[in-house]
């Protein structure tokens, strides 16, 4: 039985396994939708300053923080000082969380993929007389829980086994052989996207600033504040930011690797892809939408509506080889699920086996993956029954005192803690502690490890002090709100929203001077 901590085989191999925690659906739902909502290039401008003040900054810590104590979340936060270990707490919770429904999603790229496959070799359109609605089949698929369950157990077992192979010859080898796959398939789409007859409307609803609203997409242009909060927030969770991931990752990374270099190249690439992705869908998705009749802001052009609705409804108007395109999209939404499912397993499974291994037990990497793999399971059946809500099930908190609240589904409702409340909150306790107590230096001295001293530092040290603590308590804000308000609730919320998010950054200095304090003692 190993006893050793694993790692990885080469740099190579990490950065592709780290572009593949980063590329998931975030990229491929969120950022085109929020890019033509928000203003085409003026959101990518935001998005792209965002991703180097903070996005970086927050890479580099976080790689910094795992490969300097070699450590799982909670042990790295804890390694540097005691009274953060909770903070590690956050970051094991985040991922845990979310693979509740990023495991039923997988499920139903897997249920597309068989839609499609079963298209392609029986003609169901042919035998039923009708070609395959999304919407019908979306519908159908939600209230059939049994099958949604199967595929997500499905989902999860192709999980397990890369996560159970290790960090070199699991996680690694997926990604090795997943990513550049991935890639080949997104250009082979966006080939096709592009030369469908009306894609230039999709394509001006991306790019153009103000086109969204000019063309009624959308009612009114959000305020420059939310562009910047929705940017943000976009950003973090694209980036498998403060989930424990990257520090995760970072501790099976070599000391003379360059943490900059690396981070640079993660950022660049999952922005790229998030782009590219972009063309893929959304061009398509509005020529076939006018196409059809629909009125512009009728067409899904966000979260799962957008690729189980309004994409199939474009594979299924494609003709004869729509479902040979649809079977390559819903692959490589698959492969971008799974290898951002796999780093968010890892993130619990490096905290179990970290432990197994302090408290003198082997490191049971069989085992305690297939326990928490179980665990993921029996929370994840609770969404993948559900159904985003259309079977009836109970959600708490959906209603309040009779009052409708956020929550229509369990997906909401698993989404909300840790994407709308951990990860920003994370981010600034991560960041106020770094750049007020701890110093930069805590994390600078171990990127020399592998990165010559020079003008990064300075830019780390300022962003890391004065940019990302004010921008993250603007996304908290901008987070909370997109959750949590409702549009008659949104007047009141919005406030205590942006002041919840101003005390989140007093309260974090408090903590962090409290931190330092009892350390002197
Ligand atoms: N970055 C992934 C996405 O874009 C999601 C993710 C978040 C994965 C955090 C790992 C950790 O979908």
């Amino acid at each position: 039985m190993e006893l050793k901590r694993d790692s990885w085989g080469s740099n190579l191999g990490f950065l592709l396994a780290a572009i593949g925690s980063a590329v998931g659906l975030g990229n491929i739902w969120g950022f085109p939708y929020k890019m033509g909502k928000c203003g085409g290039f003026t959101f990518l401008a935001v998005y792209v300053v965002l991703a180097v003040f903070v996005g970086m900054v927050i890479m580099v810590g976080e790689l910094a923080l795992g490969r300097k104590t070699g450590k799982s979340v909670v042990n790295a936060y804890e390694a540097v000082s005691k009274s953060f270990k909770w903070i590690g707490w956050l970051g094991l919770f985040a991922p845990f969380v979310i693979m509740s429904f990023y495991s039923v999603l997988g499920g139903y790229c897997m249920q597309y993929m068989s839609l499609n496959l079963a298209e392609l070799s029986f003609g169901l359109s042919g035998i039923f007389g009708a070609s395959i609605s999304g919407g019908i089949t979306f519908e159908a698929m939600l209230t059939n829980p049994f099958g949604c369950f199967m595929f997500t157990l499905m989902f999860m077992a192709l999980c397990m086994f890369i996560v159970q192979g290790g960090i070199d010859s699991g996680i690694e080898k997926f990604n090795k052989v997943g990513m550049p796959a991935l890639f080949v398939m997104l250009v082979i789409v966006i080939i096709r996207a592009l030369t469908l007859p009306g894609a230039s409307e999709g394509l001006k609803f991306m790019l153009v600033p103000g086109y969204a609203v000019e063309a009624g997409f959308i009612e009114e242009a959000p305020s420059f504040i939310s562009v910047l909060a929705t940017a943000g927030g976009q950003m973090f969770f694209s980036l498998s930011l403060a989930m424990g991931a990257m520090i995760t990752y970072g501790s099976y990374l070599s000391k003379t690797e360059n943490l900059v270099k690396n981070s640079a190249v993660i950022v660049i690439a999952d922005t790229l892809v998030a782009f590219m992705a972009g063309l893929a869908v959304i061009p398509a998705a509005v020529a076939n939408g006018l196409e059809s009749g629909l009125a512009p802001n009728k067409i899904a052009l966000n979260g799962p509506k957008l690729l189980f609705v309004t994409l199939q409804d474009v594979f299924s108007n494609m003709g004869a080889a729509g479902p040979l395109f649809g079977i390559i999209f819903y692959l490589l939404v698959l492969l971008a699920a799974i290898s951002s499912a796999i780093s968010l397993m890892e993130v619990v499974a490096t905290y179990f086996l970290d432990r197994a291994q302090a408290k003198g037990k082997p490191r049971d990497r069989k085992k305690i993956v297939f326990y928490v793999s179980l665990a993921i399971t029996v929370e994840a059946l609770i969404v993948a029954v559900d159904g985003l809500g259309s079977n009836g099930l109970w959600v708490p908190g959906q209603k309040t005192f009779g009052i409708a609240m956020w929550n229509d589904c369990w997906l909401d409702f698993m989404d909300c803690w840790p994407e709308g409340i951990s990860m920003p909150l994370g981010a600034i306790l991560m960041s106020v502690m770094v750049g007020w107590e701890l110093k930069p230096g805590i994390v600078l001295e171990e990127v020399h490890s592998g990165h010559r001293p020079g003008a990064f530092d300075t830019f780390f040290s300022f962003s890391i002090k004065f940019i990302v603590p004010v921008i993250m308590s603007f996304v908290l804000a901008g987070q909370m709100i997109d959750f949590f308000a409702t549009e008659s609730s949104m007047s009141t919320v919005k406030p205590v929203c942006y002041g919840i998010g101003l005390a989140a950054l007093i309260a974090a200095h408090i903590l962090a001077a409290l931190g330092r304090k009892k350390l002197k003692q």
